[in-house]
């Protein structure tokens, strides 16, 4: 560029429309590049002033000082307003309702079961038994042959039971939680005081009263001198417990092969006696086999279902209700989902 007032002008006025031109920030950045920046044409210009005469050095220097302090003001101008504007959209965008109503986000809770389980859990404990577990898939021999179960026994068809396969690995999926009595009388010495809540599985059909799979909470105690008084008098303790102080509770004679004698439990609830669960005095073959000394030690045990229970205490007329996990059904329960 040969150096004119002109061009001096000229490139002051482009740098000054570039400016005013400059949309926002970033545009202005590069505006300043382009127009003010070391490569800018008032820049040169003024790197070329040393090639002049000493006059027009003045002249010019005058000049191209004049016109850049001029761009440098406009510019500085335009930096504000599109500051100001920023700052203003910023405002805007990023605006906070501090009046809206909150986000509620989904507590999770406990399903109405295991609060039952729970709070069975805590009844024991205050007296002072322990919890016991044991697998759910489980061997046949201690589902059934431990218990005195007969090889012809119904229960050990398919139809009652779910082998798994293969079936000479002689596996079940527990058909009751009292496999976990052998387990425990196997591996500890009396006195023992468990129980087992645990889940059970049975091939039965899915109606109002019946799952296949479902919960039983099962007791043990084996000790010197334990009666059938200490088996009513627990009973009666876990009856008053769960349904309320009034509740009474009676033995029916029954049959289990590993109690002797067995009794199947009923309470008297809201007007009439309801089946509850079943249980015995340990049958002393079930002792010895276990390796326990029948005339030293007797025992008890029992075995509820825990979706019964359930049913019972809160009314439910219906197991699809418990099983089917509708947040609703556990909400009634005040499980903390909200
Ligand atoms: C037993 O399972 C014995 N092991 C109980 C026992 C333990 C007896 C210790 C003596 C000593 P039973 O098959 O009756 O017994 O089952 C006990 C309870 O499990 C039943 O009263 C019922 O509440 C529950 N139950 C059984 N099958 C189902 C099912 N398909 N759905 C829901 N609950 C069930
Ligand atoms: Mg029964």
């Amino acid at each position: 560029m040969s150096l004119t007032s002109q061009s001096v002008t000229a490139a002051a006025e482009e740098a000054i429309s570039a400016i005013s031109s400059a949309a926002d920030l970033d545009q202005l950045k590069q505006v300043r590049i382009d127009f003010i920046g070391d490569k800018s044409k008032l820049a040169k210009a003024n790197q070329s002033l040393g090639t002049l005469s000493p006059e027009q050095r003045a002249e010019f220097g005058k000049l191209i000082g004049m016109e850049r302090a001029k761009v440098n003001q406009a510019f500085e101008a335009r930096k504000i307003a599109l500051e100001a504007d920023r700052d203003a959209r910023v405002l805007i965008e990023e605006r906070v309702d501090v009046t809206l109503p909150g986000r509620r986000s989904l507590k999770g809770g406990l399903h109405p079961l295991t609060l039952l389980t729970n709070e069975i859990s805590d009844l024991f404990l205050g007296l002072g038994y322990r919890i016991a577990e044991g697998p759910e898939l489980e061997s046949e021999w201690l589902s059934f042959d431990a218990l005195n179960i007969p090889a012809d026994h119904p229960a050990r068809t398919m139809q009652d039971t779910f082998f798994v396969e293969p079936l000479d690995a002689k596996l079940v999926l527990r058909p009751h939680t009292s496999p976990v009595q052998i387990r425990t009388m196997l591996n500890e010495k009396p006195p023992i005081y468990i129980i087992c809540p645990g889940r059970t599985y049975r091939a039965d059909e899915l109606d109002a009263t019946h799952t296949p799979v479902f919960g039983q909470v099962e007791g043990l105690v084996v000790d010197r001198g334990i009666t059938m008084a200490d088996l009513k008098g627990t009973l009666d303790f876990f009856a008053r417990s769960i349904f309320g102080s009034d509740v009474k509770t009676r033995l029916r004679p029954s049959f289990f092969p590993f109690t002797e004698p067995s009794a199947e439990v009923d309470f008297f609830f809201r007007g009439r006696w309801i089946e509850w669960g079943g249980c015995g005095m340990v049958n002393p073959k079930v002792l010895q086999a276990c390796g326990i000394d029948s005339d030293e030690f007797t025992g008890f045990a029992f075995g509820m279902g825990l979706e019964r229970t359930l049913m019972v205490r809160h009314g439910i007329a219906d197991m699809h209700d418990i099983v089917e996990g509708d947040i609703r059904f556990s909400q009634s329960f005040g499980s903390g989902v909200r």
